[in-house]
């Protein structure tokens, strides 16, 4: 199994755990407050009208909550959700049967939108713009179009990579939503949210301090509060409290702002192996052994936001203040192996 894999394996395993922490109503949807504000609008309004809601693109990194959303707008609108995903739909038959499926008003969800092929994508611009599918049947020199009907729904699409999708795809999205890192202040709420629904209590300083810690993300702060608790059942705690936070942390190699060894392989490879950089993103990857994508997907965007990387035409370069954040742990000595 590849990385790549055992990175969706887990995301998979976590989100299944997590299930019933998944808030289901839009004012329970903690952060994204801009997106959160404007599609209560749009909803509000596609039910006024009594017309279904244009299509939603909701973008950005992994674990912030594109699934979770797609699942209240289905809720808030009072729609079903049929769930699809990019890489599972391969030949033009798979998206003609899930079309196929969808009553008036469903949501349609397709996770990792960017991954469908080209010649499928064709079939969903007329899906989404007119309601019609437009499929080929039979046989090469026996073929004919044929045209159905369908009714009146919403896509919602998700992509870590709103940049791969093709022009005429994006185009059709009427509602786009970029979705942003989120602040301590709002992952703290998630995590005390989460510790009232597992009935694990946490103290306040605990909480913060892990959600000052999960790199801006809910699926990271939601999967190392489990760890945490872990730690204080092991230790015979009835509360979460800082002292074992903190033990549950440095064990787990997370480091005062989020970044775990992969970060730091990442950082350090730059500095070390490429002088600081600019280098390509390749280099660093067959360096650490991971994926091109993987790299631009997932660890990437924390280190940018958070301003310890930057991206040129010529490639990576480790900022002065991602060099000062390295020695500061140099010296905390945590990461020095
Ligand atoms: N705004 C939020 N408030 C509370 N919990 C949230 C919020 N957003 C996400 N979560 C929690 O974080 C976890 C991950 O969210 P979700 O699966 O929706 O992320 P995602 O953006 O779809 O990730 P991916 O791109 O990897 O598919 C969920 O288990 C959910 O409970
Ligand atoms: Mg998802």
């Amino acid at each position: 199994m590849s990385k790549n894999e055992v990175f969706v394996e887990e995301k998979l395993s976590d989100d299944i755990a997590l299930e019933n922490i998944r808030p289901e109503t839009i004012d329970d949807y903690i952060g994204q407050s801009d997106v959160k504000d404007n599609i209560k609008v749009f909803i509000e309004s596609a039910k006024m009208r009594g017309e279904s809601l244009d299509h939603v693109l909701l973008y950005g990194p992994p674990g912030l909550g594109k699934t979770t959303l797609a699942h209240i707008i289905a809720n808030e609108l009072g729609s079903n959700i049929k769930m699809a995903s990019g890489p599972s739909i391969e030949k033009s038959g798979d998206l003609a049967a899930i079309l196929s499926t969808l009553e008036p008003g469903d949501v349609l969800f397709i996770d990792e939108i960017h991954r469908i092929p080209s010649f499928v994508e064709e079939i969903l611009y007329s899906a989404m713009e007119d309601f019609v599918l437009d499929i080929i049947v039979g046989s090469e020199g026996n073929s004919r179009n044929i045209r159905i009907n369908l009714p009146p729904f919403t896509l919602v699409g998700a992509t870590t990579r709103a940049g791969d999708l093709t022009a005429p795809l994006r185009d059709r999205f009427g509602i786009m939503a970029k979705m942003q890192y989120y602040t301590p202040e709002e992952l703290d709420l998630i995590v005390k949210r989460t510790a009232r629904v597992l009935e694990a209590p946490i103290s306040s300083d605990a909480s913060f301090e892990l959600a000052s810690r999960s790199r801006g993300t809910p699926r990271i702060a939601n999967r190392m509060f489990k760890r945490v608790r872990d730690f204080a059942i092991v230790d015979g705690k009835s509360e979460i409290d800082l002292e074992v936070t903190k033990k549950a942390l440095e064990r787990l190699k997370v480091d005062s702002i989020g970044l775990d060894d992969t970060d730091y392989q990442l950082l350090k490879t730059i500095v070390e192996k490429f002088n600081g950089g600019p280098v390509g993103v390749e280099s660093i990857a067959s360096v650490i052994g991971e994926e091109v994508t993987t790299i631009e997907d997932v660890y990437e965007p924390y280190l940018l936001q958070t301003g310890l990387l930057k991206r040129t035409s010529r490639g990576r370069v480790v900022t002065d203040k991602g060099y000062k954040h390295l020695n500061l742990s140099y010296q905390n000595s945590l990461f020095d192996q």
